[in-house]
């Protein structure tokens, strides 16, 4: 193995030469071999079901989304909001804003009613400051995490990335507030030089409101 192929920490470098998930997503014609890190969520952990509602937070290029049109099928949803541009996916809406300015009504009306599921893969550009990167990542883990507290339906299930720093176990811990249950997951298809994992709450259990005055 030539050296530019391992980073300088001695960790495989997949990300120009490829590696199996990128032959098995051209394979099976997914747009992004990310697929497989929900694919191994959903296995492990049953977050998707057939006629759902998801939203699929920063879905471009639409791997996560066709996955779930999938899974939920022609009497289910799928709605993916990206920044970017996603070109068409058979059975799934798409909605290109900012997650920090769409508002929860307009995912409600976008989805039909409230989400069954809300998957978040959102992440920043990398800028290769690693703990810039996870600071810009968490914010946009907690900005997912709001949205599923405005939009799931109770009962309902949250797949989140998170980049691993000094600011997940706060985050995860908030998770916890709000789920029945929550997991860590970090799938086969993460790279090795990545710190990505996942946190999957299962169960959404809206917080009790004050009681008011009198
Ligand atoms: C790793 S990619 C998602 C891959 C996708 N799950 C798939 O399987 O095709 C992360 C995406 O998050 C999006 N993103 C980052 N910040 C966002 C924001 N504030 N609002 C909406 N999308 C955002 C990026 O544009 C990018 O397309």
């Amino acid at each position: 193995m030539s050296r530019r192929s391992r980073t300088h920490r001695g960790k495989k470098n997949t990300y120009k030469t490829g590696d199996r998930f990128n032959k098995q997503a051209k394979e099976e014609g997914y747009r992004a071999r990310s697929v497989y890190k929900l694919s191994e969520a959903q296995k492990r952990f049953r977050i998707l079901a057939q006629g759902q509602r998801v939203l699929d937070l920063g879905c471009a290029p639409g791997s996560w989304a066709r996955y779930a049109k999938e899974v939920v099928g022609g009497r289910g949803t799928v709605l993916g909001l990206d920044l970017q541009h996603v070109p068409s996916l058979a059975g799934v809406e798409l909605l290109q804003a900012d997650a920090f300015e769409v508002t929860a009504d307009q995912l409600l009306e976008a989805l039909g009613g409230p989400a069954d599921v809300v998957l978040s893969d959102m992440a920043p550009s990398t800028t290769g400051d690693r703990f810039g990167d996870h600071v810009r990542q968490i914010r946009v883990a907690r900005r997912a995490l709001e949205i599923a507290t405005q939009v799931l339906t109770p009962g309902g299930n949250f797949v989140c990335k998170v980049f691993d720093g000094e600011e997940a176990h706060d985050f995860v811990m908030d998770v916890r507030k709000r789920f029945d249950s929550v997991k860590r997951l970090r799938p086969e298809a993460v790279r090795q030089t990545s710190v990505e994992f996942f946190v999957i709450g299962l169960g959404y259990t809206p917080l009790a409101e004050p009681a008011g005055p009198g």
